[in-house]
C-alpha cells in the first residue's frame, strides 16, 4: 500500500498551521513561542521584577511547575524580555 507521507524532517508544514517551535516545558508541552508570546503580552509593570512574570507565566501555562527543569531557561527568557523591554 502506497503512503503519501514522507518521514523527511525537512519537508514544510501543512499550510495554515504555525509552527509552535521548540518545546522548553516538557512536562507541559509549552513551546518557547507560547512563552514568548505570553512574557510579550504582560504589562510593563511585570517587568519591574522577574518574579511576578514567572508567576504569571507559571499560573497561565503551567510551565516550571512539575519538575523545575526548565526553570533556568524560563528565567533567562523572562530576564531577556525584561532587558529587550528596559532597552527599548
Ligand atoms: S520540564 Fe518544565 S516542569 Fe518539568
Amino acid at each position: 500500500m502506497a503512503t503519501t507521507q514522507s518521514s523527511d524532517p525537512t519537508v514544510a508544514p501543512p499550510a495554515g498551521f504555525a509552527t509552535r517551535g521548540r518545546i522548553v516545558c516538557n512536562c507541559w508541552n509549552v513551546s518557547q513561542s507560547e512563552i514568548g508570546e505570553f512574557v510579550a503580552a504582560l504589562p510593563d509593570v511585570e517587568h519591574g521584577l522577574d518574579r511576578p512574570a514567572l508567576d504569571a507565566l507559571q499560573a497561565a501555562l503551567k510551565c516550571g511547575t512539575e519538575c523545575g527543569s526548565c526553570l533556568p531557561e524560563i528565567r533567562r527568557m523572562v530576564s531577556e524580555r525584561k532587558r529587550e523591554r528596559l532597552a527599548a
